[in-house]
């Protein structure tokens, strides 16, 4: 059998979980599931799939074993328990901690089992298509024999290097900005509503303030690359100011502002070090220095 078409075990079947192992059988690969709720296997059993009786006979069945469950903690108490033998390689692609990535791949390399790390960036219905975007870290030689198995969850796989934490390094600042968008979006969709304008009414107005994101994103990852941060656009003293009275606002309307004052707070640390004139991307600085 190539390696093309290689058995993969897949523990975990949630909504993510059923995607991966989907493209594996769409992909021809021999596929094994196994999840805690026995259940959700069926579909794809109806598809191809073997399904089996507990999570050690899954690993029994594949050389390659990909992991999509919860958290760590789901980890930890499916595979834990589970002796691996030999010659097996553990693909896991469940959300974590870089440190929990980092302890997962000790835990592996003490049993002998080969490891990488894997973070999904992409929705369920990317997976096995060309918009799929899967980060991986770990030993490059794992990757390179993997490669070929892995590309059958489809668009763009990339590898980030020999630390396993660093997918996960990856996935948990991405999430961040994507956390921290979604809470400006929900707070100025509050706001707005408390002001008696309707989503649909501020809807093509954010969009248009959204649409500044991806330039901005790019020019300031630069300047605090290069630990440069002109003013010329707009300057941290003139956030000071602009944040007040949407504060103010939300204040008023009985909103809560927690979102708001985070960011006030960060303003004036960054004020009372003295870096008012500097523009905004000062601030991803100053947030990694001690508060004083
Ligand atoms: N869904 C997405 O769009 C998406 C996108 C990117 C990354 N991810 C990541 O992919 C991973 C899986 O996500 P998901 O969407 O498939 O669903 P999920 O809700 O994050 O995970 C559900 C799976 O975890 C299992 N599970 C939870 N606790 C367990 C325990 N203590 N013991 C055994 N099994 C346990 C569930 O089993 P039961 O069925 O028995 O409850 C189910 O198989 C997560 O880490 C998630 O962050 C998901």
């Amino acid at each position: 059998m190539s390696e093309r078409v290689a058995p993969v075990s897949v523990i975990g079947l949630g909504p993510m979980g059923r995607a991966v192992a989907g493209a594996f059988l769409d992909a021809g690969h021999p596929t094994t599931v196994w999840n805690r709720t026995a259940s959700r296997a069926e579909p794809l059993v109806a598809h191809g799939a073997t399904a089996a009786a507990t999570a050690a006979d899954a690993v029994a069945d594949g050389p390659l074993v990909v992991a999509c469950l919860l958290d760590d903690d789901a980890v930890h108490a499916v595979l834990d328990p589970v002796p691996f033998g030999s010659e097996k390689t553990l693909v896991n692609l469940t959300s974590a901690a870089p440190e929990q990535a980092r302890r997962r791949a000790a835990w592996a390399r003490g049993r002998g089992i080969a490891y990488l790390d894997g973070a999904i960036m992409t929705p369920t219905p990317s997976i096995g298509r060309p918009s799929a975007l899967v980060l991986y870290s770990g030993p490059e030689e794992t990757y390179r024999a993997q490669g070929p198995a892995l590309a059958s969850l489809g668009g763009t796989a990339t590898y980030l290097g020999e630390d396993p934490g660093r997918a996960a390094a990856f996935d948990v600042a991405l999430l961040d900005i994507f956390w921290n968008s979604v809470g400006g979006l929900v707070h100025g969709l509050a706001l707005a509503r408390a002001e008696g304008i309707s989503g649909g009414e501020l809807a093509p107005y954010a969009e248009s303030i959204f649409g500044l994101l991806p330039e901005m994103m790019t020019r300031f990852a630069r300047q605090l690359d290069d630990g440069v941060h002109p003013g010329e656009r707009s300057t941290i003293a003139s956030a000071s100011a602009g944040i007040e009275h949407i504060i103010a606002t939300a204040e008023t309307r009985g909103i809560d502002t927690g979102v708001l004052t985070a960011s006030r707070s960060l303003i004036r640390r960054a004020e009372a070090a003295g870096h008012g004139a500097d523009g905004l991307s000062r601030l991803a600085s100053v947030l990694a220095e001690p508060a004083a």
